[in-house]
């Protein structure tokens, strides 16, 4: 994603006929239909889920899928599209590898009258692209940000505490969003003081991680440890995903934290990774950030459903992401804020995970 303005709030467009068609019932509208499913590669964990759930929720309102993955490059994914395109899908939806390398075919779609939506990553510079399912991404952040306001109790609370922050790759947009969202939440404990951020290091381009490295993340906080921390004690860590919160993690225990007459600071994250359910079971991990897969997909079911249909969706709570050229209405995931007294419920109860994957890896 490029620059980002972002807007929140609510619209009411024409309505979508089809928004009564309850997942579970087939449409008339539906019968004979196909929609091509492209997703990135399916190296990534999630894209298997991604792919369950799109082709559950379409074959349950009588539509015919075609799923391919891109191999994680992006002109074969392009050229997947294009054939997808040329065998007559009456829709798309698009999970780019590169946002950047859509454009022409996201246009081919256009000419063909082919509606196209972007999933999980937007499709860069093509005003063709109708809308976009997505993940409130600033609202991941201020989930995490909120999360150790509320548990450093400090709007209770006259003691000053020591924070740090890890944020992520520098070269991912995204993660721009995330310390943005969290940073909208934290700057004024910081500015009256109620945080204390010993190592300086609260500007962006300064706690980034390079590719989400949790190697990075963790040298990163043996530096500032060994450095700011001679005599102080951290009490929370703003990591901004469960793989660099466990690269800092195991910073903090080599110098002795979690034992327990020195207990782990709050550390936060986000994607529900197994190994990080590991840890927030074990009492490291502090919480981690859940973006309900199966709501992405059920967003983009609906609304493409509506457009294949020749209606538009209605989206109450939107989130714009503007793509260089378009400003993208994006129906959002709200994300849930997950710690070891929720966490059976959310991914387990809930039949997100099974819980045979505790015993893995
Ligand atoms: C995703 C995060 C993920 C990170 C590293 C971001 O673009 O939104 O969920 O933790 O990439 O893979």
């Amino acid at each position: 994603m490029k620059k980002e303005m972002m807007r929140k709030g609510t619209v009411m467009m024409a309505v979508c006929l089809t928004a009564a068609a309850a997942f579970g019932t087939m449409t008339a509208s539906a019968e004979g239909k196909k929609i091509g499913i492209s997703l990135s590669s399916k190296e990534l964990a999630r894209s298997l889920k991604d792919e369950e759930y799109l082709t559950e929720y379409l074959e349950e309102l009588g539509y015919e899928v075609d799923v391919q993955f891109g191999q994680g490059d992006a002109n074969i994914q392009a050229s997947q599209v294009e054939n997808m395109i040329m065998s007559g899908v009456d829709g798309l939806i698009i999970s780019p590898w590169d946002g950047s390398s859509m454009t022409s075919v996201v246009q081919l779609a256009h000419e063909n009258n082919i509606p196209a939506i972007a999933y999980d990553a937007n499709i860069l510079n093509s005003e063709y692209i109708d809308y976009y399912s997505a993940d409130d991404l600033e609202e991941i952040g201020a989930t995490q940000g909120r999360y150790i306001v509320e548990h450093l109790d400090l709007d209770n609370n006259e003691d000053t505490f020591n924070l740090e922050i890890v944020a992520g790759d520098p070269a991912d947009s995204n993660a721009t969003y995330f310390y943005n969202g969290a940073m909208e939440v934290l700057k004024p404990y910081i500015e009256d003081g109620s945080l204390n951020v010993p190592s300086g290091q609260i500007e962006f381009s300064v706690t980034g991680t390079p590719g989400w490295e949790a190697s990075k993340a963790q040298t990163r906080m043996d530096n500032i440890l060994s450095t700011y921390y001679t005599d102080k004690r951290v009490d929370a860590v703003l990591c901004s995903n469960d793989g660099v919160a466990l690269g800092v993690i195991s910073s903090l225990k080599s110098v002795g934290y979690g034992a327990e007459d020195m207990p782990l600071p709050i550390t936060t994250g986000q994607d529900c990774d197994v190994a990080s359910i590991k840890s927030i079971i074990a009492g490291e991990q502090t919480m981690t950030v859940f973006k309900d897969i199966r709501e992405l997909a059920k967003n983009a079911t609906y609304m493409i459903d509506c457009l294949v249909n020749g209606e538009e969706p209605v989206i109450e709570d939107y989130v714009i992401y503007n793509n260089g050229v378009k400003d993208v209405i994006a129906m959002v995931v709200e994300p849930k804020a997950l710690d070891i007294n929720n966490y059976q419920e959310l991914l387990f109860d809930s039949g997100y995970y099974s819980e045979d994957v505790l015993d893995m890896e």
